[in-house]
């Protein structure tokens, strides 16, 4: 695969860079079946009140474990969709797989939506990938291999201060029981910052991150499928990735904060 050779030659080992490889056409193969659904009427189930599925998610799951399984087998599968509620994290290697992030703003015929895939090794990510269908960018990262966007190698940015920083959030579906934190962080931050952005899919603001479109991005109550890539991505483009606390990261422990660096200090006091 063209798009992912700069990529793959960068991976520390072979056995990585073959990972890599499976992860993109997993991810390439469920971002085709999601852009074929987007236009299409959606079979809408509801998870919670304002929490959903489609028929997409359910379908680019399904093609996605089928395309790992073939070209990395014998490595366990943890995808959103069929996942048991007793998450707790895995040992060894497994796949951690969100098959549409975003399905809000699919469903609203929102374009921006993203396929993220992530192979863990005893909690800590070695491969990340995250694909996002309509703008056709594929992000991919080994670890110690840098993040790249399709052929180009990306870094975060060198924003120094904050009110020339553009950062985003997120909000949980579980929103009633985080709302004051999120209302308080948000008083907090908006004032200091040059905007803040609700882009609707955690992976994307990640991507973002890593690549320099955004400075920084912090959400509560995530699950390791929102965000194991896209931790990886932004480490790769030298950025930094932390709890609120400022404590190493942990793609279970639900609360990310990810900045340039340069920033996560200021953005940790503003969130605290
Ligand atoms: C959601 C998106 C959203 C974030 C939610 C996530 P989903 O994932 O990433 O941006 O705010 O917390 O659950 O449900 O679209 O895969
Ligand atoms: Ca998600
Ligand atoms: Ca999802």
């Amino acid at each position: 695969m063209n798009r992912v050779s700069s990529a793959t030659a960068h991976c520390q080992n072979k056995e990585m860079a073959l990972f890599m490889q499976a992860a993109a056409r997993a991810a390439l193969t469920a971002g085709s079946i999601v852009r074929e659904l987007y236009g299409k009427p959606h079979t809408i189930q509801m998870k919670g009140p304002i929490n959903l599925v489609t028929e997409s998610d359910l379908a680019a799951e399904t093609a996605i474990i089928a395309s790992l399984n073939e070209d990395a087998p014998g490595i366990a599968v943890l995808a959103e969709e069929s996942a048991d509620d007793n998450l707790k994290e895995p040992e060894g290697r497994v796949w951690v797989v969100d098959p549409l992030d975003g399905t809000t703003n699919f469903a609203h015929g929102l374009p921006l939506f993203a396929v993220s895939i992530a192979l863990l090794d005893d909690g800590v990510p070695q491969v990340g990938v995250i694909y996002c269908p309509m703008q056709d960018e594929l992000f991919t990262c080994c670890r110690g291999g840098g993040s790249w966007l399709d052929g180009r190698e990306i870094r975060v940015t060198e924003t120094r201060f904050l009110l020339e920083s553009l950062v985003a959030t997120g909000f949980p579906y579980d929103i009633y029981t985080y709302l004051d934190t999120i209302l308080r962080q948000l008083k907090a931050v908006l004032p200091k910052v040059r905007d803040i952005r609700r882009c609707g899919a955690a992976a994307v603001d990640l991507a973002y991150v890593a690549c320099g479109r955004l400075d920084g991005f912090w959400e509560m109550d995530l699950k390791p499928w929102d965000t194991a890539a896209g931790w990886l991505l932004v480490e790769e483009a030298g950025g930094k990735v932390t709890g609120f606390d400022g404590r190493p990261y942990s793609s279970f422990a639900r609360k990310i904060l990810a900045s340039n660096g340069v920033l996560h200090s200021n953005l940790l006091e503003l969130l605290s």
